[in-house]
């Protein structure tokens, strides 16, 4: 039904947890609203360009229950991570520690070890169950200060029990930081309801919306806490107040923002999200789990992500050990685009994909079997 709104190749796609792919409308909307006010103005563009990121924000607080001002853009995930812990005060302190998982992405890794040189990073290892509050339960504590929770993740297909961790955070009074990459479309989420501290996102999976549009969430108590140190004319409460000597935080999320913005890739995404927020996470959710659990009864025992749907992510991953190679050269010859990584092959359907691109892809995997 929703098919017809994406541009598909003739390949059968299922690399969402990599790049989605664009909507039809998707080329109209950026030159209606970037290029056009650039392009058949004689005047400033900005006004034009400054309302693509009021919806940008604006569909983001849709999709996701929370309030516009919540957010603000930023290039990727690992920069808006930087931006966020060198700018809590609690977490300049020496000796701070940081929660991490081994399965988190290694960029995640990367920022809390450089932006935060002086903390100590614990990471919950590998082997360990990241689904399993208990596993949690073991490692945060009230020596944590900060917890790092991928909601999804792409190379096990796992979910984490991010409510539950959150709450276990705020009874210790541990700061918490939400990574949605892997999970924002696909995955409902209440931002409000869920009441972390911090979120990190981005469009470029299955919210369809191109890279370069990433963006940071803070809550209400945090955005009066934090102190940003990377920022620029646009973190001003008024940008074009133009005093050198007088620097003031915006009031919302925007403090975070820095100098002159990109905009393009938000006009992209603004759009995207616009259709996703309409259509409902809840709605892709369904169509995905369906598709990968039609796939789980044909695999039975290839299947290494979560049987139980609490579980999972939006990625199911089927290991054939050390067939795994020659499995995705017949699955690229056959036209069926995914992926490899440590855990297996990485297969992610859309609202786009159908139980046909399932069941060849199950064809072929079973044929080289
Ligand atoms: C869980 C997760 N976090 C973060 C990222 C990307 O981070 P960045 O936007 O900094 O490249 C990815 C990319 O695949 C991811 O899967």
């Amino acid at each position: 039904m929703h098919r017809q709104d994406f541009v598909l190749p003739q390949a059968t796609y299922l690399l969402n947890h990599s790049v989605g792919r664009p909507l039809v409308q998707a080329q109209q909307a950026f030159e209606q609203q970037f290029l056009s006010p650039w392009q058949d103005s004689g005047r400033e563009p900005w006004q034009a360009w400054l309302a693509i990121i009021e919806q940008f924000c604006s569909n983001l607080a849709k999709l996701l229950n929370s309030d516009a001002s919540q957010f603000c853009p930023q290039v990727n995930l690992s920069s808006a991570l930087t931006k966020l812990v060198m700018a809590q005060p609690r977490l300049q302190r020496p000796g701070c520690k940081v929660l991490m998982s081994e399965a988190d992405f290694p960029s995640m890794g990367f920022v809390l070890q450089k932006a935060l040189p002086d903390a100590e990073i614990v990471f919950i290892p590998k082997p360990l169950d990241v689904t399993d509050v208990n596993v949690w339960q073991q490692y945060v504590n009230a020596s944590v200060d900060l917890v790092f929770i991928s909601h999804a993740y792409s190379n096990t297909g796992q979910q984490a029990p991010i409510e539950e961790i959150v709450a276990l955070a705020k009874q210790q009074e541990v700061l918490s930081v939400v990574d949605i990459a892997q999970s924002v479309g696909v995955i409902p989420l209440d931002l409000t309801r869920l009441n972390a501290d911090f979120v990190i996102g981005s469009s470029v999976k299955w919210l369809c919306g191109g890279p370069g549009a990433g963006y940071l969430w803070v809550s209400k108590a945090q955005l009066q806490a934090c102190q940003p140190k990377d920022v620029g004319w646009f973190s001003h409460d008024n940008p074009f107040e133009f005093d050198i000597h007088q620097f003031r935080y915006h009031s919302s999320a925007l403090k975070f923002w820095g100098g002159t913005p990109s905009v393009a890739p938000y006009a992209f995404a603004a759009h995207s999200i616009g259709y996703f927020a309409d259509l409902g996470a809840h709605v892709v959710r369904e169509h995905n789990q369906a598709l990968i659990s039609l796939a789980m009864q044909q695999l039975d025992g290839l299947c290494v992500s979560p049987i139980k749907e609490s579980q999972r992510s939006g990625t199911l991953i089927v290991d054939l050990k050390h067939q795994n190679q020659q499995v995705l050269a017949a699955l690229t010859a056959a036209d069926i685009s995914v992926d490899c990584r440590e855990a297996g092959l990485r297969i992610s359907p859309h609202i786009y994909n159908t139980a046909d691109d399932m069941a060849h892809l199950v064809d072929v995997i079973t044929s080289v079997r």
